[in-house]
């Protein structure tokens, strides 16, 4: 592939699915601009890359949690003349827990980082991408966006918006040369629940959890090849199947059980 000059922002690349996504887009010559808020980390994911793949790669910290992060990330990606032929927005969290007792302040913070720091990203650099009648975004959904997820209600929600805003927006812009592909993933072994205090609930403890380098080999291909989207794996494809047929009530109370803590009695 011809992408030497080509750069790909990909945010939260220091870790699961996107450091993996990185990886691939490195593999196929890209330039990198990677995210996260952890400065040493993204330095030495940064010298990994530029190590193994002879690629440039630029480092940016910045908290997606505040509102004006993307806005900077922006205007700091412009001042240095870059051009974004690729964007991929995968930092995301979730929290666990019942919504009567979880944190509102996380939440908010997860629904700024989820959906509204997604949206300012796209929004912007899907602009420039269009006046040059190029260029591709990738989305990191879930299959938690198809069903709705009692211990992780805001989670879900934050990812049915994520798959429903970017198919909407894939139709506008298609005949322009920009695409735009969500991935829809389910259970993958990565710091994700650590970071959602998830690690007692059933279905993590219980069920295997998706590698996450095959994860975002599904999600990197599924771009290169301009689909709308990608279903990761045979046991999400059949989750997503079900919850379109079954009643929206009886799926919640199926994955309510799932998602119990491994400890409580569920009816
Ligand atoms: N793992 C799963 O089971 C699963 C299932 C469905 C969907 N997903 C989605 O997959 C995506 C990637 O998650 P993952 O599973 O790979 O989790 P992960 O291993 O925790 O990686 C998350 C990445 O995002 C960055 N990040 C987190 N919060 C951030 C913030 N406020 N500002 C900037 N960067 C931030 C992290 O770096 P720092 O912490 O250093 O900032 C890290 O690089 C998320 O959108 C998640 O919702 C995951």
């Amino acid at each position: 592939m011809n992408s030497k000059k080509q750069y790909a922002l990909v945010t939260g690349a220091t870790s699961g699915i996107g450091y993996g996504l990185a990886k691939l887009l490195a593999k196929d010559g890209y330039n990198l601009v990677i995210v996260s808020r952890d400065k040493k980390m993204a330095e030495l994911k940064a010298a990994e890359f530029e190590k193994a793949y002879k690629i440039k790669v630029i480092t940016i910290v910045k908290d997606l949690f505040n509102h004006q992060a993307p806005f900077e990330l922006y205007d700091e990606i412009k001042s240095q003349g870059i051009k974004i032929n690729v964007l991929v927005n995968n930092a995301g969290q979730g929290q666990y827990g019942e919504f009567t007792n979880t944190d509102l302040k996380r939440e908010i913070e997860i629904i700024q980082l989820n959906i509204i720091s997604l949206v300012a990203l796209t929004k912007l650099f899907l602009k420039e991408m269009i006046k040059r009648g190029e260029g591709k975004i990738l989305n990191v959904g879930s299959i938690a966006g198809k069903i709705p997820g009692p211990y992780q209600s805001v989670y879900h929600g934050t990812k049915a918006f994520v798959n429903s805003f970017t198919e909407a927006i894939r139709s506008e812009v298609k005949d322009s040369g920009v695409t735009i592909t969500v991935l829809l993933l389910g259970a993958t072994e990565t710091d994700f629940f650590n970071k959602a205090d998830m690690l007692n609930a059933k279905n993590v403890q219980d069920s295997k959890l998706a590698d996450p380098a095959i994860v975002a080999k599904d999600g990197y291909e599924a771009l290169m090849k301009d689909d709308d989207k990608v279903i990761s794996g045979f046991k999400n494809k059949m989750q997503v199947a079900m919850g379109n047929i079954l009643p929206d009530d009886v799926v919640a109370d199926k994955v309510r059980k799932q998602q119990a803590p491994k400890d409580k009695a569920t009816k």
